[in-house]
């Protein structure tokens, strides 16, 4: 009776080491995909072969209004050409330009 008694409490050590090691596992899996995704790469395909991408323009070449692109999807990179909304519908992001217009007077 004893003995049954020992091992009841062996294989409920044994449960709850499972049990809180697979947590753990969990817990730090979850951690470490959210760090992958922090990682990722914003710029996928335009100047690659740059080490910095880098656009400068003159105020006084702007114009009345120009529009930028800030998801890095646009083929007018780095002028935005509305290709932010289909990246927004197939990630769930909510990215859009940068808009610089003259104020109306
Ligand atoms: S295409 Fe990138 S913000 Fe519009």
């Amino acid at each position: 009776m004893g003995g049954y008694s020992n091992v009841k409490e062996w294989v409920a050590a044994i449960s709850l080491t499972i049990g809180a090691a697979a947590v753990g596992y969990l817990a730090y899996r979850s951690l470490y995909s959210r760090d992958k995704c922090r990682k990722s790469l914003v710029n996928l395909d335009i100047q690659k072969d740059t080490p910095k991408v880098v656009h400068a323009f003159d105020v006084e070449d702007l114009g009345d209004k120009a529009v930028y692109c800030r998801c890095w999807r646009s083929k007018q990179f780095p002028m935005c050409d509305g290709s932010h909304t289909k990246h927004n519908e197939e990630t769930g992001d909510n990215v859009g330009p940068l808009i610089i217009k003259k104020r109306e007077v």
